[in-house]
């Protein structure tokens, strides 16, 4: 268990002034995650994900060692602006990383375009950030929270699903999950008939729950994850809803969580850029790599922290290690493309993941795909000024 804020020295080079030495200080990575909280194990994944990859550098980034200062976010947005200035100016942090919740990733991108530090973002999927607030210094190895949405709209309608009610904790993320996956259904003709949300990151669902009983939808789409999807879960079979009403999700729903939701999992349709059972070389060795490192397999938070790690260490290399070079190390870091557990992974102008999305279903404890949803998925960064136009 990691404390609040605390040091990792993931190099081996004894302490030097930073400066004065210039390319042969330690690089200073800022990680910002929730350790704590509803979203701590997701947290606990991207870290875990992210030190594998600088591990497998040689805890190295373009030649000089690394060393991170991580901070517990603890999904607090009010606080978010202020932690993240103080690791740039109290902890002299070259690059910062988060995080995990979109209100927390908004003060952060704030945070990172006014100081011009590098940004990379594992998780949070708020358009924003490269939507209308994208910017030369912003990144993102995750998704938009329409990406994996959107495609389930089409999946929806074709298993015949016509009305279908929605549910999510009411903050941007699952408004804008709740959002992709309305626009991709009711443009071939279904229809969200009622929008139901839930304070974050409350977990009472019972009078919800009855609602959804009595408006009778062919089918349920959800957005939540953590701590409160495993209990929302639950609560849904609890219900007697799990055999009557179909559970639909982005694939957030049954990542990392299945192991303490069990039985009332199995069967559940989500759409994600991540399934356990990807039949790729680069998933097998880093499934087989994470298990030994940790003792236990990844899920795609893990993967997301991973391609962090390894969008970075392209970024650096090109740059031998000088994170000055801002010009040639973003322009690097975006024409990268990575061979990820996920797939193919590019990034669009807006520095947003292009990927595939895959439909995958419950299956004895596992995320296993069935197809591709939806190929070279892109984001359409909507305000975006970086996007071609
Ligand atoms: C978000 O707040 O952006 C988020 C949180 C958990 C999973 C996915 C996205």
């Amino acid at each position: 268990m990691l404390s609040r804020r605390s040091v990792i020295t993931v190099g081996a080079l004894a302490a030097m002034p930073r400066f004065a030495i210039g390319q042969t200080a330690k690089i200073r990575i800022g990680v910002m995650l929730p350790f704590t909280g509803t979203y701590s194990s997701l947290g606990e994944m991207g870290i875990n994900g992210l030190k594998l990859s600088l591990a497998q550098h040689g805890n190295k980034l373009g030649g000089r060692d690394v060393e991170i200062v991580t901070l517990d976010d603890e999904s607090d947005p009010a606080r978010a602006p202020s932690n993240a200035t103080k690791l740039i100016n109290g902890d002299n942090v070259d690059i910062l990383i988060g995080t995990v919740h979109s209100g927390v990733a908004m003060g952060m991108v704030k945070v990172a375009r006014e100081t011009n530090t590098l940004l990379v973002i594992p998780n949070a999927g708020v358009a924003a950030a490269t939507g209308p607030l994208c910017a030369p210094n912003v990144f993102r190895t995750s998704m938009t929270m329409w990406q994996p949405a959107f495609p389930m709209g089409k999946v929806a309608y074709d298993k015949g699903y016509r009305n279908v009610v929605s549910i999510t904790w009411k903050y941007i993320a699952g408004e804008e999950s709740i959002a992709g996956f309305k626009e991709g259904f009711e443009a071939l003709g279904g229809k969200v008939i009622k929008e139901i949300t839930v304070p974050f990151p409350d977990v009472e669902f019972q009078a919800n729950l009855a609602e959804i009983a009595a408006l009778k939808p062919d089918a349920v789409f959800t957005f939540f994850s953590g701590g409160g999807a495993v209990k929302f879960v639950k609560d849904y079979a609890a219900a007697g809803l799990k055999s009557s009403i179909p559970l639909l999700g982005s694939g957030f729903l049954t990542e990392g969580t299945l192991e303490a939701i069990g039985e009332p999992a199995e069967g559940i349709l989500t759409t994600l850029h991540y399934a356990d059972t990807l039949n790729l070389p680069a998933n097998k060795k880093f499934r087989g790599e994470f298990k030994q490192a940790y003792g236990k397999l990844p899920d795609l938070f893990a993967v997301q922290g991973y391609d962090a790690g390894e969008l970075l260490a392209v970024g650096l290399g090109a740059v031998k290690g000088d994170v000055n070079a801002k010009t040639e190390l973003f322009a690097s870091m975006e024409r990268t493309v990575l061979d990820s557990p996920r797939g193919h992974l590019a990034f669009s102008a807006s520095h947003n993941p292009v990927q595939d999305i895959y439909l995958r279903q419950v299956k004895k404890g596992q995320n296993e795909v069935l197809s591709v949803a939806a190929k070279a998925v892109s984001d359409p960064s909507r305000g975006c000024k970086m996007m071609p136009s």
